[in-house]
């Protein structure tokens, strides 16, 4: 027997019984960003590799170990993209967007990281992602916060995640701490387990935004806020204002780092609540107003986050795939010979009244197990196309509801399917 190719660990596939609610999760989300006026933007997914590693940082996880990087036919070193933002400002930067211009963009499609799979967590994954250009007021801060609270309500998930804050000012302050933290970290280093260990030489920053407990229990870590400029605490402490005023829930985590080196300033992660399971995070982002000009383009300021749509599902088990599954007229044809007609008029059904969701059946099965295929599907109307109807113009029209069914001539249907489905 031919062995059967499986696919790549940590790929899925969406299959139609899960598509219907990841579009109604994608369209809840994307109506609200429209409301808005967040403008959609289509990138690609293969970029040079150069811009990862300048954007993200040498010295973070999806540079070191998590990218799918490879050499094209002609040599040139491209990576599969394992985020949105470095190829959206790369795009804003290459086509003027930015150029004496606000923008407020969204994204929508698959990031790749090569990363142990587990729940939620997998190496071809689906983000949205908004990112803005041009707004430094932190009122952008809060419409970000706003619009996702309300796309959490709208999927009756707000009360499963927590809003959590913090500020990391800029690179010079967190080079400051750095220092501090990390003679702390040396002198405190039996504390940490055996990753954490590895990590102070490397990063030690990106210690403090890990899950790893050890980091919580080792007491009086020095912490980023004392080192701020007074720019970035002023900020921070008006964010945290506009939030109350607006009762917007939200914890200040003075461990979140984010795990990509552009961020300045505000960040921000919405986690799900603990309950027996690790709390996962299901959106993030913040402030990075310097990579527009780590980039090429001009200084412009910038803010933005990504939703992780895999994520997203495991919280919205109550939004069914099964909901609304109607359909409004079901053809069958009887024989052979009837197939012709019946996908002819079905043709004419779909070009004439676009709005009814139509299915035609011109399988060989007896006509009973058509009409319990119709009512499975729950059709309103059936209309089948028999020889012996045909040959005089006309058509058997079965209300499957009614159980009532009468003939119709052919070049009448449209005028009363018209009738029956008026448009809505
Ligand atoms: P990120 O934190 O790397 O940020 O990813 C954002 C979200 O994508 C995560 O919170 C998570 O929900 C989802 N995600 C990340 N990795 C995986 C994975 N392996 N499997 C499933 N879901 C995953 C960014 O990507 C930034 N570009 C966000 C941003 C936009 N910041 C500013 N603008």
């Amino acid at each position: 027997m031919i062995k059967k190719i499986k696919s790549i660990r940590g790929m899925k596939d969406y299959l139609p019984s899960k598509t219907k609610k990841i579009c109604f999760i994608e369209q809840t989300i994307i109506k609200i960003l429209k409301e808005y006026s967040y403008k959609e933007i289509k990138l690609p997914i293969v970029e040079h590799t150069s811009l990862f590693k300048r954007a993200i940082g040498n010295v973070t996880d999806i540079i070191q170990k998590e990218m799918y990087t490879f050499l094209d036919k002609h040599g040139n070193n491209v990576t599969l993209r394992p985020e949105g933002t470095a190829g959206c400002v790369r795009s804003v930067i290459k086509h003027g967007l930015i150029h004496n211009k606000k923008q407020k963009l969204w994204y929508y499609g698959p990031m790749f990281r090569y990363e142990r799979p587990q729940k939620g967590r997998y190496r071809q994954f689906y983000q949205i992602g908004v990112e803005t250009f041009g707004y430094d007021d932190v009122f952008i801060e809060l419409e970000l916060i706003i619009i996702l609270l309300k796309i959490w309500k709208k999927l009756k998930i707000n009360k499963y995640v927590t809003l959590e804050i913090n500020s990391i000012g800029s690179s010079q302050d967190r080079s400051k701490y750095s220092e501090k933290l990390f003679d702390f970290l040396k002198k405190n280093k039996n504390f940490l387990d055996k990753k954490l260990k590895k990590k102070i030489n490397k990063n030690c920053l990106k210690i403090l935004d890990n899950n790893s407990k050890s980091i919580k229990k080792i007491k009086n870590v020095p912490l980023l806020k004392k080192y701020l400029n007074v720019f970035s605490k002023k900020k921070f402490k008006y964010l945290c204002e506009l939030l109350e005023k607006f009762s917007i829930k939200y914890k200040i985590n003075p461990y979140l780092m984010r795990g990509l080196d552009y961020y300045n300033d505000i960040v921000f992660e919405w986690v799900t609540k603990k309950t027996n399971k690790n709390k996962q995070t299901i959106c993030a982002g913040g402030r990075y107003d310097t990579l527009t000009k780590i980039l090429g383009g001009s200084n412009t300021p910038a803010i933005g986050f990504a939703i992780g749509i895999e994520r997203l599902m495991l919280l919205t088990k109550h939004i069914s795939n099964k909901k609304k599954c109607f359909t409004d007229v079901y053809l069958i044809s009887i024989k052979k010979n009837d197939r012709t007609i019946t996908f002819k008029i079905s043709e004419k059904i779909r070009n004439e009244i676009p709005w009814i969701k139509i299915i035609t059946n011109l399988n060989s099965s007896k006509l009973k197990k058509k009409l319990s295929l119709a009512i499975k599907k729950k059709s309103y109307i059936a209309l089948i196309f028999g020889e012996k109807e045909t040959k005089k113009n006309q058509v058997i029209m079965k209300y499957l509801n009614k159980r009532i069914q009468k003939k119709v001539f052919i070049n009448k249907i449209i005028k009363k399917l018209k009738k029956i489905f008026k448009q809505k």
